[in-house]
């Protein structure tokens, strides 16, 4: 059944903003879902929150049409992938949590881990150098891993195709660029004269820069879904578009080769399961550093018992800064890919090592890194990524996080293909044996591999109370992910407050080294006084001070009505669709 026709697709690039320069009315039998954009949106049936209001309706439409939240969330990311190239994409990968509610006790929540892998050729030293963007480009996962959250938990009402279709239309058709796609753009196309397929693709003909208003095709992207829609994965690991990927990397320098891009496989892994003041947080696994750290920093303030009246004293910042320094400490430690090495899972979020990690905590002054763990040094974070939410009318809830790394990954588009390639592969720690106080990393658990994955910060989590889904969120921001997400769970699990101000508070950032906290400017600007506070404990407040840190759609399900409340984040543009 092809439940996407033409009709509707039109229905849906009239519906966005500004998309009414389309020129077709949208079909009057099929009223799209109301969307808000960076608000608040109650739905009872289902509901997508995304950083792109086009995205979201993409896949509200997929929910409205009696699609599951799996096929809204495989829509979503297609669409995503045309509509906010910065970090959506099929050049790059990412997480799935899928969160299935059951009748009697915990949910069944289930994970796609669709992250990159290091080519066949790449060694433990690969990296040492200077790596080239084309060197850096992992053998992508994002199609393997939608076709397998496809088949294995869509609904098949929805074919592959009538789930890749609306973003292979938008693409071709073009679509109104909005402020924040207007302001990624130039910012990633400063700097960027290396890039002229990337200036060709996104650049303005007349090379001005992109305004609200604008508008935007990919025609090459386009046909590439076409093929992706028509043919399945298959198209993009051995059929035209992977011949497309190897000549890139053969005329770049590149590592990814024909057998790589045959052989690579989205994994089904179990999530890790931990608790938190009477809720059951389901979390990534490694390759994902961000469960393991998230449960870690849980268990911690578990002991430490966070004071609900607190949330902004000096002290209570303290405390959640030094459960982020320890975490990170042990996230440089012992974490990598499981299938090249141990990780000791268990242990690191058991309760017991909470206790130990937290006893170590000095409740007036601030702990030096080196002396938490004084053998290595991490780099600064960078990166970005994107994050959406998904619920739909039988409760069932899609976590869904992927990258190409940085914004717009290494900035190679395959050329006659139409899309970005990840530079996942700096995400290795770059050179064996060498941590130094210049922010270089060399343990063993996450020095490059073929084959393997490199280690992600990113945390799509699903949380669920008495057997009940609750709360689905996620962010964007390299490393500081793990800690956005931490702020978002324990202000509204800890702190009690709603979702909403749960996300809008300000956000900090402490990733053991670097020794220094990064805060939101806005956070200085409410709580000038605490900053004084943690000064004086010994913390060194970094001046940088960025407008904003990661970027986490969310949604809430009431758990006595179903009642959804999706939650786009402000910071960028996102947008909550839902009926
Ligand atoms: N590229 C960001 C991450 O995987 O953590």
């Amino acid at each position: 059944m092809f439940r996407f026709t033409y009709s509707v697709v039109l229905s849906i690039l009239a519906s966005v903003a500004g998309c009414a320069s389309s020129g077709r009315p949208p079909a009057a039998s099929v009223p799209p879902p109301p969307v808000r954009s960076g608000q608040t949106l109650d739905a009872q049936h289902g509901v997508v929150v995304s950083v792109c209001r086009i995205a979201s309706t993409v896949g509200a439409n997929v929910l409205r049409d009696g699609g599951n939240a799996v096929d809204a969330a495989v829509a979503t990311a297609f669409a995503l992938a045309v509509t906010w190239p910065e970090a959506g994409n099929i050049g790059g990968g990412g997480f799935m949590m899928v969160g299935e509610p059951s009748r009697v006790g915990q949910p069944a929540v289930h994970f796609i881990d669709y992250r990159e892998t290091g080519p066949a050729e790449v060694k433990a030293d690969t990296f040492a150098g200077k790596p080239t963007s084309h060197q850096l480009a992992g053998t992508p996962g994002t199609v393997r891993g939608l076709f397998t959250a496809h088949q294995t938990y869509g609904t098949k009402r929805f074919a592959w195709k009538d789930l890749v279709l609306p973003a292979a239309k938008i693409a071709e058709e073009g679509f109104v660029v909005d402020a924040a796609l207007a302001a990624s753009l130039n910012s990633g196309l400063a700097r960027s004269e290396a890039f002229p397929e990337f200036r060709r693709v996104y650049g303005k003909v007349d090379g001005s820069a992109w305004k609200a208003g604008d508008r935007l095709t990919l025609p090459d992207l386009a046909a590439t879904l076409h093929a992706i829609a028509e043919r399945g994965p298959g198209e993009f690991y051995e059929g035209e578009t992977a011949s497309r990927i190897v000549a890139e990397m053969q005329s770049g320098g590149g590592l990814i080769s024909a057998g790589d891009l045959k052989n690579y496989r989205a994994r089904l892994r179990e999530p890790i399961v931990g608790t938190f003041k009477g809720y059951t947080i389901f979390a990534p696994p490694p390759p994902s550093s961000g469960g393991i750290a998230l449960l870690q920093m849980l268990n911690m303030f578990e002991t430490l018992d966070l004071r609900a009246d607190q949330r902004w004293s000096a002290s209570t910042v303290h405390t959640i800064v030094e459960a982020m320094r320890r975490a990170f400490a042990d996230r440089a430690r012992y974490l990598g890919d499981p299938d090249y090495g141990t990780v000791p899972v268990a242990e690191l979020v058991s309760k017991d090592h909470a206790r130990q990690l937290a006893s170590t905590i000095d409740p007036l002054k601030a702990t030096s890194s080196e002396q938490v763990a004084p053998w290595a040094q991490l780099s600064e974070t960078g990166g970005q990524t994107t994050h959406f939410s998904v619920v739909d009318v039988n409760g069932l809830a899609v976590s869904n996080t992927y990258t190409l790394e940085q914004s717009f990954g290494g900035k190679v588009v395959v050329r006659r293909a139409g899309f970005l390639l990840n530079n996942e592969l700096g995400d290795f720690n770059p050179r064996p044996g060498q941590t130094n106080r210049n922010g270089q990393i060399g343990t063993p658990p996450n020095l490059a591999a073929g084959g393997k994955r490199p280690l992600s910060s990113m945390t799509p989590v699903i949380i669920a109370r008495n057997g009940k889904i609750v709360l689905v969120t996620g962010s964007p921001g390299g490393r500081t992910i793990i800690n956005t997400v931490t702020q978002v769970v324990v202000n509204r699990l800890a702190f009690g407050m709603s979702l909403r101000q749960a996300v809008d508070a300000p956000r900090l950032h402490h990733q053991w080294l670097p020794d220094g906290i990064r805060v939101e400017r806005s956070l200085a600007e409410q709580h000038l006084q605490t900053l004084e506070g943690l000064k004086a404990m010994g913390h060194a407040i970094d001046a940088t001070m960025p407008s904003r840190q990661g970027d986490a759609h969310s949604i809430e399900i009431d758990p006595a009505t179903g009642r959804l409340t999706g939650v786009a984040d402000k910071r960028i543009g996102g947008s909550a669709a839902g009926y």
